[in-house]
């Protein structure tokens, strides 16, 4: 894809978020923040058998932190807790496509920190 097709793709996520709502009977459940901004992610799991079978977001935040979120949710189903611990701020930048400043960057992971936080609150519960 072409870096316009990547920011159409940012501007499309973030205009019709993918994944957007609650989840009523989530196992993993965290709301965290962009200190540099205020801007909040909850992001809600149902997880079987150590995989991600289903999750949604909910928040506010500018295109990049939505969009990231939005991509984010559509790919981390069907992956292992693990894998989704795993994931790092380039596999996010990756996602998007596009480069960005580091202020951008924290916008850009917001989705995945409040993602990986849920699912480190999840194990430490169950252990
Ligand atoms: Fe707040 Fe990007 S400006 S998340």
């Amino acid at each position: 894809m072409s870096r316009d097709m990547y920011r159409q793709r940012i501007l499309d996520h973030y205009r019709n978020p993918q994944n957007y709502g609650e989840l009523e009977d989530a196992d993993v459940y965290y709301m965290d923040d962009n200190p540099s901004c205020g801007d909040e992610i909850e992001m809600y799991a149902v997880v079987e058998d150590e995989e991600v079978v289903d999750v949604k977001f909910d928040g506010k935040g500018c295109a990049i932190s939505m969009a990231s979120a939005s991509l984010l949710t559509d790919k981390v189903v069907g992956m292992s807790l693990d894998e989704v611990r795993e994931m790092e701020t380039e596999d996010v930048q990756e996602m998007l496509g596009i480069d960005l400043s580091p202020a951008r960057v924290k916008c850009a992971v917001l989705g995945l920190k409040v993602l990986e936080g849920g699912i480190v609150e999840y194990e430490a519960e169950g252990a």
